[in-house]
């Protein structure tokens, strides 16, 4: 049993691996590799959608990230007690008396009279600055997300909520006959006046830039804003701190402080421009939002609330997020749709479909009915006609114009819901959603290949299946043509999350080699894969500090950032190469004498019965071309740290030119990295190369990706 096992096994790896015995002929083998293109016929189309980008709320990849705000807990919920983020500052500390509390209008646990400073049903909670003796400066402190970025010549816009009493302000109870009593500290009323604000080093001693605002007398609310603009010389640094004080007594109260740095294309509330700038150099073809994991929630409480992130940001209350801290809703439903559109791709949509993290499900049928509503009205906020409700309410957001969407995904990884209902609140949806827009497309989040026993099977089978792999080097290239076996005339499939699972915080040389493998299966098979994102896009490097924690959750990311600036992993290069360099027409085809190398046995072989480790495939290829242009863009991925030659054939080509572009990446070690101290260790080097001709030799760097670009006419 265990040797028929093995055998089946080292068959399904031969014909996995482009279906040739070759694969298991070792690495000593002298014979010529050669990859033959053949353009005798054409070849099938390329998904004109197979690249995208995949994003949730992780590692602090909006707040903290994208969305350019810059204040952490800006309006104060981040924990009900403690004021995280923020600190008293005080010029004189032995002479000042000076306090801070979160006023937080939970009704059950603060005193009846401190309910009333939320400024709405969003802005409940509050911060309270009393300041008893003010000897000097006295005011509060926001760290930021790991620090303030100060740049040179920078202009930030500053706002925020304040108002300022002498005393906590006696209430009467509506109907009580006990005449009104302050419940706390009675202070000279001194807070009308000056207010000072200031971007300013940790220490106090360096002010980058300041302002004033006028702080009328009155107990109301008011917004107030302002800019403040660093000088030309100003060295960047993000050990810098945001403050607002004050050198009177009084108390004063603050809420939705803001402070943001200029934004890409200038977007109020929009997006820190390095980053953005990064996904657009990828050109990707779509985005998958709001999930992943933040899609669904802990709890089916817990899932994206889409409509409370729209309007303005003073309707914002937040939610819990998936990953372990609060999500501030800057970048909400609007925000999301916006993105796609900036970096000239399309949404795919993931709609909340009930099932949450903790393993609950509403099941089909009349429980589920108003999460299919609530589906249909966020398509119709992305889609509908302006004289919708929802459509309508786009257009009054500032896009009257419908975003572009084609797929929609209900749910997120619904394999993980082994209570079956899966198929019924699918097919629920799909109903609903074609019944109103039988031009969107339902994804199924189970895939076939995956969860055979999960899959969708009541109705008309899902027309798209969403499969995620997450795999270490080793497994990428074991699994490379995985699809080059599949079925098709079954459904089309969306990698929906996938990637090479090595290095942290962003991942490695040898990931992006795992990943350049495992995308040359995918281009080869682009008639059937007609979408892929990798997953997770972003990640805040920052580690622990006294006062904050450790940025992320999810090792192996593909942009790193902190406060300051941003890099690209090896994969993002990867991926932004793959994006750029790609024809319309696949080119098929054929390969000899692949070398190969054993793979280390694994805990799961042990359990397969398998004891002799499997060849996997050193050198992997795509090829892919221009029909306009005639370019092809040939890929080749060299997994060893050995130079490897490989010959080239153009078979049925009429003419190629002698000279070529050739894009590299490669390394000296599989563990070569970019850092956000080292952003440049690897990165795409881009030369001319001659001697192309229908029959040429190429040697392989160590550890390499290259892609080639070939001028052809037929
Ligand atoms: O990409 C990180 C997580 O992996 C996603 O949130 C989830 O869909 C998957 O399990």
């Amino acid at each position: 049993m265990k040797k028929s096992k093995l055998k089946k096994r080292l068959l399904k790896i031969s014909f996995l691996g482009f279906g040739l015995w070759t694969f298991i002929v070792p690495s000593t083998n002298a014979q010529t590799t050669s990859l033959t293109l053949d353009l005798t016929k054409p070849g099938a189309k390329v998904s004109p959608m197979l690249y995208g980008l995949m994003t949730e709320e992780i590692n602090h990849s909006y707040d903290g990230g994208l969305y350019a705000e810059l204040i952490r807990n800006r309006i104060f919920k981040d924990n009900p007690t403690k004021p995280e983020g923020w600190s008293l500052v005080q010029e004189d500390t032995n002479s000042s008396k000076a306090t801070m509390k979160i006023i937080a209008a939970t009704p059950d646990n603060v005193p009846f009279d401190e309910r009333r400073h939320a400024i709405n049903g969003a802005l409940q909670s509050c911060l309270r600055l009393t300041v008893e003796k003010a000897a000097g400066r006295v005011g509060i402190a926001n760290e930021g997300y790991w620090g303030i970025p100060v740049k040179p010549s920078t202009t930030y816009k500053a706002s925020f909520y304040i108002k300022g009493t002498g005393s906590i302000q006696p209430f009467r109870r509506p109907g009580s006959q006990q005449p009104a009593q302050p419940t706390g500290p009675v202070i000279e009323d001194n807070t009308a006046g000056l207010i000072t604000i200031t971007i300013e080093s940790n220490d106090g001693k360096t002010v980058y830039a300041s302002g004033t605002i006028d702080l009328a007398k009155n107990t109301f609310w008011k917004k107030y804003e302002l800019t403040l603009t660093t000088a030309a010389n100003v060295k960047p640094t993000a050990d810098a701190r945001f403050v607002i004080s004050t050198t009177r007594t009084g108390l004063y109260y603050f809420n939705l402080v803001s402070l943001f740095p200029p934004t890409y294309k200038n977007t109020p509330n929009g997006f820190r421009s390095d980053i953005m700038q990064m996904m657009v150099d990828m050109k990707p073809k779509f985005l998958r939002f709001p999930g992943g994991n933040y899609l669904e929630g802990p709890l089916i409480t817990d899932a994206f609330p889409w409509k409370e992130t729209l309007g303005p940001i003073e309707n914002r209350a937040g939610h819990k997020g998936s990953w372990g801290y609060r999500a501030s809703d800057g970048l909400g439903y609007f925000e999301f749709l916006k993105w796609c559109e900036d970096i000239g791709g399309e949404a795919v949509l993931g709609v909340y479909a009930g099932y949450s993290l903790n393993g609950d499900h509403v099941d089909a049928g009349p429980l589920l009915q108003p999460y299919v509503d609530d589906a249909l009205d966020e398509i119709e906020y992305a889609i509908g006609d302006v004289k919708t409700y929802w459509g309508a309410k786009r257009a009054a957001d500032g896009h009257p114009k419908p975003f572009k969407l084609t797929y929609v995904e209900i749910g997120n990884e619904d394999w993980f819901d082994r209570s079956g209902s899966y198929d019924g609140r699918f097919t629920q949806f799909r109903e609903a959603i074609e019944k109103k827009y039988p031009q969107l497309i339902c994804i199924s989040t189970i895939a076939d290949a995956q969860y055979p026993d999960l899959k969708v099977k009541t109705g008309k089978k899902p027309a798209v299946l969403d499969e995620h792999y997450y795999r270490n080097s080793w497994a990428m290239w074991e699994n490379a043509s995985q699809y080059d076996k599949y079925d098709r005339k079954g459904p089309k499939i969306f990698v929906g999350e996938w990637a090479t699972r090595e290095g942290a915080p962003t991942t490695n040389l040898n990931a992006a080699l795992g990943d350049a493998a495992w995308m040359t299966g995918m281009e080869r098979n682009s008639d059937l894969i007609i979408m892929s994102c990798y997953a997770p896009l972003f990640v805040n490097v920052n580690t622990a500090t006294a006062t904050a924690p450790k940025a992320w959750q999810w090792d192996s990311d593909l942009i790193g950032y902190n406060a300051l600036s941003s890099y690209g992993s090896p994969a993002y290069y990867v991926q932004k190469l793959f994006g750029n360099n790609l024809g319309n027409e696949i080119v098929p085809m054929t390969a000899e004498n692949i070398p190969s190398q054993p793979r280390p046995l694994t805990r799961r072989d042990s359990t397969d019965g398998i004891t002799i480790a499997p060849l996997v495939p050193t050198v992997f290829y795509s090829a892919t071309r221009n029909t306009k242009t005639g370019v092809i863009y040939l890929k080749i991925v060299n997994t060893i740290g050995k130079q490897q030659p490989v010959q080239i054939s153009l078979k049925g080509i009429g003419k190629v030119s002698a000279d070529a572009t050739l894009l590299v990446i490669k390394g000296d070690k599989p563990e070569d990295t970019n850092t956000i101290t080292d952003p440049g260790k690897i990165i795409p080097l881009t030369s001319k190369i001659n001697g192309v001709a229908t029959m040429f030799t190429r040697i392989l760097d160590p550890y390499s990706v290259s892609i080639y670009q070939f001028q052809t006419s037929r």
